[in-house]
């Protein structure tokens, strides 16, 4: 019965992204608006404390010289026994300096409520589904902090764009700020090789940055670095994902094993306050995900069963040049 059910939304889902054939990697899903978020979801940090209230970008003379300067520092490094190896997380930003004013700033796009909130959902006694608080978005603020980045990390100027393109840009990052909203972790590829297929690409800090470059680029800019560019991924490796369907799972009774299965998966992955902490049960689930082989991932707010494969999960620290 459950088996028929899947097939059903499975099929639906098919015919609704285009003529019975599946695109990979799944289409990133963008919404007209950012949703408000939930009252439920509260920060431990607060989001963007030095950027504008309202989101406004600076305004530069349009023939102002603007330098552009890639930013990239350790969230952190650790090491979890001997199997894994040490985990290298960068985080990325853009910088921007204004030649007329000397004025400078930085811009990135991050977590709402952190990495582990991003990554794993909540159990609400009110609320059948898992509750997710996986906002991202940017945020740019006065200033560069040059010892932040250049100590452990990188800062290097890459180029130069008139004050006219970085407008030009500024309101492309707000549309993007507007319509692609939610964070997601992991990337998930069929396995580690060259020829491997991509199901679905992460939304993170180290995307904005490329898709900043690449309407940088679009615009006419020319960038380019001169040490290699080193990018953290997280990968999940699997068979081809099965759709499940989104929240109605936990809330028609035809689903209901599904719904339980489900749930007990992401019970397994504690509330989490720091990175480390995250990333530990992670690693403790990741038994649990080889004997069982199948992980549960949520992907533009809805479900998919990955069928999980060797050598399962992946935190890479790997050259991606610029665009
Ligand atoms: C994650 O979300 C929960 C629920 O809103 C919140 O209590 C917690 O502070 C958040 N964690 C961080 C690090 O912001
Ligand atoms: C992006 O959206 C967030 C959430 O609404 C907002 O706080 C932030 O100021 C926006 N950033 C920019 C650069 O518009
Ligand atoms: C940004 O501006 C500050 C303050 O003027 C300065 O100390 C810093 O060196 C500048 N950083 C860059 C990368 O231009
Ligand atoms: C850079 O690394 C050194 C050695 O690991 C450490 O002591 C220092 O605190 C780090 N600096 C920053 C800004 O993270
Ligand atoms: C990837 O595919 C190409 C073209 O089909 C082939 O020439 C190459 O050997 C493959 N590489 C790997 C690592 O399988």
């Amino acid at each position: 019965m459950n088996c028929l059910v899947y097939f059903i939304h499975a099929a639906l889902h098919c015919c609704i992204v285009g003529y019975g054939q599946q695109v990979w990697p799944e289409p990133y899903k963008r919404l007209d608006r950012r949703p408000d978020v939930d009252p439920y979801c509260q920060a431990l940090y607060p989001f963007c404390p030095s950027g504008d209230p309202d989101g406004r970008m600076p305004v530069m003379r349009d023939s102002d010289i603007i330098s552009v300067f890639r930013l990239q520092t350790p969230v952190w490094e650790f090491k979890y026994g001997d199997t894994l190896g040490k985990f290298h997380v960068m985080h990325d930003a853009v910088g921007f300096g204004s030649a007329r004013t000397g004025r400078n700033f930085t811009l990135e796009w991050y977590e709402l409520f952190q990495l582990g909130n991003c990554t794993f959902p909540h159990e609400r006694a009110s609320v059948s589904a898992p509750f997710w608080c996986n906002q991202g978005a940017a945020c740019c603020y006065d200033g560069i902090d040059d010892v932040h980045w250049k100590q452990n990390g990188t800062l290097e100027k890459i180029g130069e764009i008139s004050g006219e393109m970085f407008n030009e840009m500024a309101r492309w990052v707000q549309e993007d700020n507007e319509t692609g909203v939610y964070y997601e972790t992991w990337t998930v590829k069929s396995d580690p090789g060259a020829n491997s297929t991509t199901w679905f690409e992460s939304y993170d800090c180290s995307q904005f940055v490329h898709r900043t470059y690449k309407t940088l680029l679009h615009m006419g800019a020319e960038l380019s670095s001169q040490a290699p560019t080193y990018y953290t991924k997280i990968y999940l490796y699997s068979g081809e994902p099965l759709y499940l369907g989104d929240k109605s799972i936990f809330q028609q009774s035809s689903t209901k094993d599904l719904a339980t299965d489900i749930k007990k998966f992401y019970h397994s992955f504690r509330s989490h306050q720091s990175v480390v902490e995250m990333i530990e049960s992670l690693l403790e689930a990741f038994e649990k995900m080889v004997l069982e082989k199948t992980f549960y991932f949520y992907y533009n707010s809805e479900y998919w069963k990955l069928p999980m494969k060797y050598p399962y999960i992946k935190i890479t620290y790997e050259e991606i040049p610029l665009p």
